[in-house]
């Protein structure tokens, strides 16, 4: 069945490697998911956020989930470790539902909340969610939103000082920290950037690495979480403005951070967006080349080749989680 974060997180803290957290809404993506985790030997976390409940359906997306780890095993995989995650949990109620609903385990994000509400509504949910042994999540620390005037603004970041008391009052399993990563295709404004003289393509700031650092001495061991963790490849980039697309100064984190983030404390690295440019460049592209095409497994089956390549990558190459089952 599927399985909790605890005994992967412990191996991954001690590996000085990351666990991939991907999420998914649709049968494509699933698949690619599990082929690549199931091939490689990876544990792997599936994630669920409210807008993919909604879209998909909650008791689609269950048995989907379910199904994924026999699935696994059909494909060789005779031990999968599949985690089925809430992310960003935005409330109580829709914790426990996950919970009540089978879900491993549920990220209730109170980070927007002032600190002691954010406390008290995570602990809220840890005492629930311990119950019936589902690992929890919490956040400090404001990741800069897309729509943010200020992106990636310094005040921000998880304030180290504050971790050791979110973490001990709230009883957390993992907790997700603010060091300069958010959501999207659009991580940096071009202006927090420079360019490569060569390629005109932008090079964002570093991670605030200093943070992290601290983090990790205040809490040596503990499991931490990194949001909005895509490096919006330009090679997806690239296909999905030669085919009618239009993505200018898509921007993300350069991967041989993340894999320096996963050499450390951060056990668990959150991927949405590099999913959804592999998806849409193997559509375009192949509908592009082929307007006689009106079969969805056609174009769909592209883009799931693409999203296979995506995730044995980071899984490879980047969190280096391969070969750990
Ligand atoms: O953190 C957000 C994830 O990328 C999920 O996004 O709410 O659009 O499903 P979503
Ligand atoms: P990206 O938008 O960088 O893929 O982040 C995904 C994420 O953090 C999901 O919680
Ligand atoms: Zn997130």
């Amino acid at each position: 069945g599927l399985v909790n974060t605890k005994e992967m997180f412990a191996r991954a803290i001690k590996g000085g490697w990351a666990v991939p957290a991907f999420n998914f809404n649709n049968l494509e993506q699933l698949q690619a998911i599990i082929q690549a985790s199931s091939n490689l030997k990876s544990p792997v976390i599936l994630q669920v956020s409210k807008g993919a409940r909604k879209y998909a359906n909650p008791t689609l997306l269950r048995y989907m989930a379910e199904g994924a780890v026999e699935y696994a095993k059909e494909l060789g995989c005779n031990h999968p470790e599949i985690v089925l995650h809430l992310d960003h949990g935005d409330s109580f109620e829709t914790c426990k539902d996950c919970v009540d609903f089978g879900f491993s385990s549920v990220m209730i994000d109170g980070s927007a909340l002032p600190y002691e509400e954010n406390i008290a509504l995570t602990k809220k949910v840890v005492d629930y969610a311990h119950q019936f042994g589902v690992t929890v999540e919490g956040e400090l620390g404001v990741l800069a939103g897309v729509e943010d005037d200020v992106v990636a603004e310094e005040s921000h970041y998880t304030k180290p000082e504050e971790v050791v008391d979110f973490a001990t009052r709230t009883g957390v399993d993992s907790l997700a920290i603010s060091i300069g990563t958010s959501h999207g295709a659009y991580k940096f404004k071009p202006e927090q950037c420079t360019r490569d003289p060569k390629t005109g393509h932008l090079v964002p700031p570093p991670l605030a690495f200093d943070v992290l650092a601290a983090v990790e001495e205040q809490l040596p061991g503990f499991p931490i979480v990194l949001h909005g963790s895509s490096s919006v490849p330009q090679e997806y980039v690239d296909i999905i403005n030669k085919f009618g697309g239009k993505l200018p100064d898509a921007v993300g984190i350069p991967e041989d951070q993340l894999t320096k983030a996963s050499e450390s404390a951060v056990c668990k690295i959150n991927i949405d967006s590099d999913s959804r440019l592999a998806f849409t460049a193997g559509v375009r592209e192949t509908l592009a080349e082929h307007p006689e095409y009106f079969d969805p497994r056609q174009y769909c089956g592209k883009a799931r080749e693409y999203m296979v390549d995506l995730y044995s990558h980071k899984i490879k190459d980047v969190l280096h989680s391969d070969n750990k089952l």
